[in-house]
């Protein structure tokens, strides 16, 4: 039976290699003790010298060897080490990988000694042009350092790698399931192998089990049986991600292994009339993701890899992702799986393809995210393309047989900027940046592809560089930005021809300096790097099923003095309520509806509010006359040019004047009054949304606000002491008005003190930007309250987050080293 044991804890780390750093001393003179994931370099949030994380450096174990062990394999798993490293064991060479993105395995076996053992990992995170994605530039940055986790492995005299499952059939009440396993054995031989299906959400209930006489290859092949007959399956779907658990017993005289693996039932295509999942068409909307954060670039646990998927799928309500550039954290993908986020994954590139070896990296690229990731229900595409790249005849023909001939169920895309380039792969998946604001927004397919025939089609990425947005930028930018997002997706919403897209991109990235906006810092997210959300996140979120959550956000700063030209409207509220009734200063203004006309095919296209006439005005007219001016003035707001009247605008006014025995000053002075012009009093604005007639929510803003509350705000209030790895956490800090809203330009420092057992991962003092920061504590393998105090300039703000032991009272619980 393999035992599989969390690595990462008790490491050493130095960042300089050293000549005799091979030889394996158990000396950690200057070494300092680090945790996995583990980052080469804290780095500063921007500004920063990219080569600060490109060096090379040495990771360190020490360990005992256990008498357990004895007439066993050991084996140690990295999941990602960035960018090329090699593994020395007892000062002998045991093996070396390039790559930084996907899993390898090194076998310790034949040198493990009695006693001490010293590992050292000396790690490459320079951009050596031998490796995808190098070569060339890169629009994001690769960081360094053992920056996933690490696990050690031992194994009997009979293993299971890994499995390969499939149910050709999903669709069909009664299923099958083709259930391959990858395994290794000392001798070949008659064997035993038990398969058994079970819910995830219920393990202990077995569903369908049977037992199969299999063949046990000589050292490594596959075992494979079929459980058929099974009825009652749900299918993994996007609202009902739905998950088994298939377990594997292999069981011969010299020894037995277990296997366990997450699959999901459900058939996935993409045809020339959208994509068709489980046999319904479902429109594709989501975003990209880079799997960066500020300061501790790659390096998070399994908590924070997670947290992303939920941002994108629970608050956002995307219900796609692309891995963009390179295969991500098993943590993201496995939040994927459990969320019902679809996932594009692709190989690491960037426009860039290199000579013959580097191709052959990048086809090895291909084959290992398959074997990585074949069982994900959440993964539908696989990206065997460069993003970006040039045709390339061979290189993408190799790519797409090596995939197809691993998964055939599986359909392949690859990113292409270049309009009508070569496809070999089952989906044309194209970066579309058409939309710069003016009416055109996606080209038509044939444009695209250059093919006379339609073909399944994606599109990949929009937005991103075509209109860089910070979240403290002004109002027109910000708004337009979210506007921008909503066009793109009522333009894919409403193409049948159109699988649906991607935009670019859910988080801002650090970059290198030839992109971004001269800070390191390419500000494209909806989200900024804290995942603290711009207003173009609520253009996602609002497409919500209001059953899911009510979402009610007026993207405007709500002042007349922030735009050019002053004013306040018109403004958007971006809601998935039917309406949007509104008060100013206490007087109601009216029911605003959703958009339908410009944005016919979103689900809950943006409210806007072209004016803020009272419905009752008082303009000392006859009712009649007085609710005509005012319509008059709605039009003329409505429009833009109440302060721009034309003659015949005179000409009106001054005969309602004289019929009604006021003047036109009166009548002009009283129409910018109602309109809550410039000069007039602060308004005060209260939102109230309107689902199926019922008030469901509100919203106050305007300008008589002041900052009153500094929150910080975790993301979750219980954290684990003794998991695989440290536990991590966000906390988000929001400069806040009396009614909620957070103060965009609040820019105070904030300095965080941590009282319990937790360590920043990052600096204790940092500015508020676009009136937000967020930071990350980790913890440090003791139990206890973590209370953290977050002091402004004026005013402080406290939570408190539990860390807990995974082991109950008294017990030795599970193994780490
Ligand atoms: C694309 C590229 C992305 C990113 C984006 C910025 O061309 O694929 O990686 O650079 O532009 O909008």
């Amino acid at each position: 039976m393999q035992e599989r044991i969390a690595w990462n804890r008790g490491w050493y780390y130095r960042p300089s290699p050293a000549p005799g750093d091979a030889a394996c001393t158990p000396s950690v003179a200057g070494f300092m003790p680090v945790e996995l994931p583990h980052t080469n370099r804290l780095l500063p949030l921007n500004c920063f010298d990219e080569q600060a994380y490109q060096f090379c450096s040495c990771y360190k174990k020490i360990f005992s060897w256990s008498p357990d062990w004895a007439g066993k394999d050991v084996f140690v798993d990295f999941e990602g080490v960035m960018a090329a490293c090699t593994v020395h064991l007892n000062g002998h060479p045991v093996g070396q990988h390039t790559g930084g993105y996907l899993p390898f395995t090194i076998e310790l076996t034949p040198w493990l000694q009695h006693g001490e053992n010293v590992l050292v990992v000396e790690v490459d995170s320079t951009e050596r042009p031998d490796i995808p994605p190098f070569g060339h530039v890169v629009d994001f940055l690769t960081y360094g350092g053992i920056y996933r986790e690490v696990a050690l492995r031992i194994a009997g005299p009979l293993r299971i790698e890994r499995a390969m499952l499939d149910c050709p059939d999903p669709l069909a009440p009664v299923k099958s399931l083709r259930c391959r396993y990858s395994v290794a054995s000392r001798s070949a031989g008659p064997a035993a192998l038990t398969v058994t299906l079970a819910a995830k959400a219920d393990p202990g209930k077995i569903l369908a089990g049977k037992t199969f006489p299999v063949a046990l290859p000589e050292r490594d092949g596959w075992c494979e049986a079929t459980l058929d007959g099974l009825t009652d399956l749900q299918l993994w779907d996007i609202d009902n991600p739905c998950l088994y658990l298939v377990q594997a017993s292999l069981q011969c005289d010299a020894g037995e292994d277990t296997f366990v693996q997450t699959f999901g039932f459900r058939s996935a295509r993409f045809t020339t009339d959208g994509f068709v999942l489980n046999g319904r068409r479902v429109k594709l909307v989501g975003l990209n993701r880079h799997q960066s954060w500020p300061y501790n670039g790659y390096a998070m646990p399994e908590r924070i890899q997670r947290r992303d998927a939920e941002i994108l799928r629970r608050e956002l309500g995307c219900n796609i992702v692309r891995t963009s550039h390179y295969p991500q954290s098993r943590h993201f993908l496995d939040a994927c799986d459990e969320l019902g986020l679809l996932v594009m994954e692709e190989i690491p590139g960037w426009q860039h393809i290199g000579n013959a070896a580097w191709q052959a990296q990048a086809c090895q690229n291909v084959q290992s995210m398959i074997e990585r990731d074949y069982n994900r229900p959440s993964i539908i595409l696989w990206g065997v393309r460069i993003n970006e790249s040039q045709d390339s005849h061979d290189f993408y023909q190799k790519t797409n047989a090596i995939a197809h001939e691993l998964d055939a169920g599986r359909q392949t895309g690859g990113v292409r900027y270049i309009t009508r380039s070569e496809l070999l792969e089952d989906v044309y998946t194209y970066n579309d940046f058409t939309h710069a604001g003016q009416a055109e927004v996606l080209r038509p397919q044939k444009q695209t592809t250059g093919l006379d025939h339609p073909v399944p089609l994606l599109v990949t990425e929009s937005n991103g560089h075509m209109y860089p947005t910070k979240s403290y930028d002004q109002e027109s930018r910000v708004v337009e930005h979210a506007l921008r997002h909503l066009r793109v997706m009522e333009a894919a919403l409403a193409r049948d021809d159109l699988c649906g897209e991607l935009s670019w991109c859910a988080f801002d990235y650090n970059t290198h300096s030839s992109f971004g906006s001269g800070d390191k810092i390419c500000y494209h997210g909806v989200c900024d790097m804290f995942r603290n959300p711009k207003y173009a996140a609520y253009s996602y979120r609002s497409q919500k099923s209001p059953a899911e959550e009510i979402v009610l956000e007026p993207i405007t700063r709500a002042s007349r003095g922030e735009r050019d030209g002053g004013g306040t409207v018109p403004f958007y509220v971006l809601t998935n309520c039917d309406a949007v009734r509104l008060y100013k200063n206490g007087r109601l203004v009216d029911d605003f509806t959703p958009d339908r006309s410009a944005f016919p095919h979103l689900p809950h296209p943006p409210v806007t509010v072209g004016h803020l006439m009272e419905k009752e005005l008082d303009f000392g007219l006859p009712e009649e006359d007085g609710r005509a001016f005012r319509a008059f003035l709605i039009q003329k707001v409505t429009a833009g040019t109440l302060l721009v009247m034309g003659a015949d605008d005179y000409a009106y006014i001054g005969q309602l004047a004289a019929r009604c025995h006021t003047t036109p000053a009166k009548l002009y002075g009283a129409a910018v009054k109602a309109a809550g012009g410039w000069g007039e009093d602060a308004n005060d604005l209260v939102l109230e949304g309107i689902l199926n007639g019922q008030v469901v929510c509100r919203r106050e803003i305007g300008e008589k606000h002041s900052y009153k509350t500094l929150q910080a705000l975790p993301d979750d209030d219980v954290l684990v002491a003794d998991g695989d790895t440290y536990d991590a956490t966000r906390i988000a800090v929001y400069a806040r008005d009396e009614w909620g809203n957070p103060l965009p330009f609040v820019q105070e420092c904030v300095t965080v003190s941590i009282d319990g057992p937790a360590d920043l991962l990052g600096p204790a003092q940092f500015p508020l930007l676009g009136g937000c920061a967020a930071f990350w504590i980790r913890t440090i393998n003791q139990t206890g309250t973590v209370n953290i105090t977050v002091t402004g300039l004026s005013k402080q703000a406290h939570c408190a987050i539990a860390v807990r032991s995974l082991r109950p009272v008294g017990s030795g619980g599970k193994r780490t080293q």
